[in-house]
C-alpha cells in the first residue's frame, strides 16, 4: 500500500505520473499501481495510441484515470500538467517512439521526439523537485552481445539503431541528471513484452501492421494479416531461428510498482540503478509459434522468409538482480502469454464495434 500518513493524521496516497499511459505497457502499469495503493495520472498526446484503452484500465481498476492529451516535446503544455499536479511524487516515463525499422528511416523523428521529451520531463522534474523516476529503456542497449543470458553488467554494444541511440542515450542522461540533482532513479531494461491482462479487458494494439512477433502470429491467425513470414531460419541457434526473452506484460508492469516502492523506502543504494525485466528463458520464432499453435489450437499460416536487417541472432536475461532486489517474481510463462494475447485477439474482432474501428489501425 502506498498511502502515507498526512500531516493533519490522514493519508495520502502518492501521486504518480505515467507519460504513456495509453499505450500497452503503460496501461497494463497504470493497472498494477492502483491496484498497489498509488493515485494515477497520464500523459499520452495519443500520436501512437488508442486512448479507448482508458476504457478497459477502468474497467479494471473501477477508477476514472485523468489522462493529459499534451506532447512532452511542447515543454509549454508539460510545465502546465506539473502546475496543476504540484504534488507528483514520482513519474514512469513510457512515451517514447519504439518502432526499429522507423526509426533507420526516421532517425531524426526518433532523436527529437525521444530526446526532446525526456529532457522537457526533467526540467519539470527539476523546477518541482519530483524526487523519483522510472525510465523504460530497453535490452537493445546489449545490441548483439558476446554471450547470453546478459545481465546488468554486460557492456552496452552499439545500437542497432537509432532507437535504441535513443535508449542510451536516455540512460546516459538520466545518470548525468541523478549525479548532479536529487532525483532518484530506476532504469528498467525490457526484453520483449508480449499478452494480456488476464481480464481481456486491455492488451496490446499495434498502429498498422504489427511489427513485434507475437501481434503478428496472432492477427495472421485471426485473419488480419493473410501470412506471416519468419525473419530467417539459417542462425545459428538451436533450430535456425532468432532467440528472444519474452515477458508477460503483467510480470513487467508489476516489476514498475516495485522499482516505485524501492525508491519511495529509499532502498536504493545508487542515484541510478538499472535492472534486467525479462523471463530469463530463451524461445526461438519457432517455439514461440509452436507454444500459440498448443494453447490456442490454431495451425498458424506462416513462411519463413528473408533475415530482417538489425535484427540480433539471440538475447535473453539474466533477471537475477529484479528478484533478489526489487523482490520481483516474474510468473507468466510463454503458453501463457501467447493464451492471453490470443484471447485478446479474438476479442478485438468481436470487439470492434466497442474499440470504434479496430482499435489501432492508422486512422
Ligand atoms: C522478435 C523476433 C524477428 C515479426 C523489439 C525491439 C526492442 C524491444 C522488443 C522495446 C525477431 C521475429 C517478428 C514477424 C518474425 N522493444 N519476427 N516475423 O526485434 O526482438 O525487439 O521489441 O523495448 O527494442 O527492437 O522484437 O517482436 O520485432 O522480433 O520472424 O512478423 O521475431 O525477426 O527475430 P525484437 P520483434
Amino acid at each position: 500500500m502506498s498511502a502515507h500518513r498526512a500531516p493533519e493524521g490522514g493519508f495520502f496516497m502518492s501521486k504518480i505520473l505515467v507519460t504513456g499511459g495509453c499505450g500497452f505497457i503503460g496501461s497494463h502499469t497504470i493497472v498494477d499501481l492502483v491496484e498497489n495503493g498509488f493515485e494515477v495520472i497520464s500523459i499520452d498526446n495519443n500520436s501512437r495510441s488508442n486512448e479507448v484503452i482508458m476504457k478497459g484500465v477502468e474497467q479494471i481498476t473501477h477508477q476514472k484515470i485523468k489522462n493529459y492529451k499534451v506532447d512532452l516535446c511542447n515543454f509549454d503544455d508539460t510545465f502546465a500538467v506539473f502546475q496543476e499536479n504540484t504534488d507528483i511524487s514520482g513519474i514512469i516515463h513510457f512515451a517514447a517512439f519504439k518502432a526499429v525499422g522507423e526509426s533507420v528511416e526516421k532517425p531524426l523523428l526518433y532523436f527529437e521526439n525521444n530526446l526532446v521529451s525526456l529532457i522537457n520531463l526533467l526540467k519539470c522534474v527539476q523546477e518541482f523537485k519530483v524526487p523519483h523516476f522510472v525510465f523504460s529503456s530497453s535490452c537493445t542497449v546489449y545490441g548483439e552481445p558476446d554471450q547470453v543470458p546478459v545481465t546488468e553488467e554486460t557492456p552496452p554494444k552499439p545500437a542497432q539503431s537509432p532507437y535504441g541511440y535513443t535508449k542510451q542515450m536516455g540512460e546516459q542522461i538520466l545518470n548525468e541528471f541523478c549525479k548532479s540533482s536529487d532525483l532518484q532513479c530506476i532504469l528498467l531494461r525490457y526484453f520483449n513484452p508480449a499478452g494480456a491482462h488476464p481480464s481481456i479487458a486491455i492488451g496490446e494494439m499495434p498502429l498498422g501492421k504489427p511489427q513485434n512477433l507475437v501481434p503478428a502470429i496472432t492477427q495472421t491467425a485471426i485473419g488480419r494479416i493473410p501470412k506471416m513470414f519468419v525473419h530467417g531460419t539459417d542462425y545459428p541457434t538451436r533450430d535456425g531461428s532468432n532467440v528472444r526473452d519474452y515477458i508477460h506484460i503483467c510480470d513487467l508492469a508489476s516489476a514498475h510498482t516495485l522499482a516505485l516502492q524501492y525508491l519511495e523506502q529509499s532502498r536504493n543504494k545508487k542515484p541510478c540503478e538499472v535492472f534486467n525485466l525479462g523471463s530469463g528463458e530463451g524461445v526461438t520464432v519457432l517455439e514461440a509459434i509452436q507454444a500459440f499453435e498448443k494453447v490456442s489450437g490454431q495451425k498458424l499460416n506462416y513462411v519463413t522468409g528473408p533475415r530482417r536487417p538489425g535484427d540480433v541472432v539471440a538475447v535473453y536475461a539474466n533477471n537475477q538482480l529484479a528478484k533478489d532486489v526489487l523482490g520481483w517474481n516474474p510468473k507468466y510463462s510463454i503458453e501463457d502469454i501467447m493464451d492471453s494475447a490470443w484471447k485478446w485477439e479474438v476479442r478485438l474482432k468481436a470487439d470492434a464495434t466497442v474499440f470504434g474501428s479496430i482499435p489501432g489501425e492508422l486512422n
